[in-house]
């Protein structure tokens, strides 16, 4: 939420203290929801957990977490993707869920390098899901001791990165060495674009900002996101997941009824109208934008478009760059099928290639991490 805005309307102090002062700022940190990043790595001896536990950091939409493993050894796990955790609205076919689960794999990946051993990945063993997912596995995963194996110096960056939906500076520019740069970390297997300037800066800015508006005003796919929202510390500690709305400041703001899951989804609100206003802000403020493509848009591309982002939102870290997906224009319901069709025909070149994602850059001040399930409760033993 926009600090400065609310505050102009509410005056911190006199609501701070109503709801408790200065005693009640200091105990809002939701500290077991963010403990998976205190705990990753370290607290883990075998090798298939020490790379599982860095690879539930990885970014994935709506922080739905889908991700299911079942551990087979110390080495070796099966990836099921949770069905209880789609987003059917604003995803119908599951796409950005894969991509969410392409960017768990190769953190899994870097992490398992990180301990000299190679991943393994087998996508889909029994078979690629269609149009829905289905039980069938994600992939397979083995984990092989291999000596000399260099490790990625991306690694450095996994506790690091996080997803920034901050204004950004819009006295900086993204440079051009530095677009390079992220153009260079993906995989071969996407192609990846990005802008920093000139009209496409400028229309992509126009076209994230109304793609985002739409969804707003699209009740189905607004409600989802409303349904996903965690408002304050006990929200957030119950289910470390969804839309985090957390802090004294946003915690003080729903104590005092201004900000609700009811007055987000009232059009009349001053959350309401406070919401149009940082979405707006966030769009126009877009110092670059980069954004990845595949040919076709098979179940494997979209896990390869995931490992190719995850390796970006690395490198954007290392760069001390701010990111965020801006990923309505790309979803596949009826009132984004204007700005899908404008995208694909800005940002493709041949006929079935497809943009996957498509991510605003600049810089920005640094955000915390976003709460996560643990481990434990996301792996099972066979
Ligand atoms: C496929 C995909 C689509 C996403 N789309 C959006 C988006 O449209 N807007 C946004 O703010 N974040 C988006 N995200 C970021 C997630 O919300 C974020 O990764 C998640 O909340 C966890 O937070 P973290 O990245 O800071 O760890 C997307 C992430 C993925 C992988």
């Amino acid at each position: 939420m926009n600090r400065r805005k609310l505050l102009k309307i509410v005056g911190s102090a006199s609501v701070i203290v109503a709801a408790g002062g200065v005693g009640f700022v200091m105990t809002r940190t939701p500290t077991d929801a963010l403990m998976p990043w205190e705990t990753a790595g370290s607290s883990y001896s075998d090798p298939i957990r020490r790379a599982l536990s860095y690879a539930i950091l990885a970014p994935n939409p709506h922080n739905r977490q889908p991700w299911i493993v079942d551990l087979k050894s110390d080495t070796e796990a099966v990836l099921t993707c949770d069905l209880d955790r789609l987003l059917p609205v604003t995803d119908p076919f599951s796409r950005q869920i894969v991509i969410g689960l392409g960017c768990f794999l190769e953190l899994l990946s870097i992490a398992a390098a990180d301990q000299g051993y190679r991943a393994d990945i087998r996508y889909f063993p029994d078979g690629e899901p269609g149009d829905a997912l289905d039980r069938r596995p994600i992939a397979h995963l083995s984990l092989k001791k291999q000596e000399g194996l260099a490790g990625d110096p991306l690694f450095s960056q996994a506790l690091r990165r996080h997803t920034n939906r901050e204004p950004y500076d819009t006295s900086r520019v993204v440079g051009d060495d530095v677009l390079l740069r992220l153009r260079n970390t993906a995989t071969d297997k996407v192609r990846v674009g990005t802008a920093n300037g000139g009209t496409q800066l400028n229309d992509l800015r126009a076209l994230t900002k109304d793609a985002m508006l739409t969804e707003v005003a699209t009740p189905d796919a607004y409600r989802e996101s409303i349904d996903l929202m965690r408002i304050g510390r006990a929200e957030i500690e119950t289910n470390p997941d969804g839309i985090a709305l957390g802090g004294a400041f946003l915690e003080t703001l729903n104590l005092t009824g201004i900000l609700t899951r009811e007055s987000l989804a009232d059009s009349t609100s001053r959350s309401y109208q406070i919401g149009l206003d940082m979405i707006d802000e966030g769009a126009m403020t877009s110092m670059g934008f980069v954004w990845i493509n595949t040919m076709g848009n098979d179940r494997t591309a979209q896990i390869e478009a995931g490992r190719a982002y995850m390796r970006i939102a690395l490198q954007v870290a290392a760069d001390d760059l701010a990111m965020q997906p801006m990923s309505q224009a790309l979803q596949e319901y009826a009132a984004m099928a204007p700005y899908y069709k404008t995208i694909h025909e800005g940002l493709t070149d041949q006929s079935g290639e497809r943009v996957q994602m498509l991510a605003r850059l600049g810089y920005a001040k640094d955000v915390g991490p976003a709460p996560r399930w643990p481990l434990e409760t996301r792996v099972k033993e066979s």
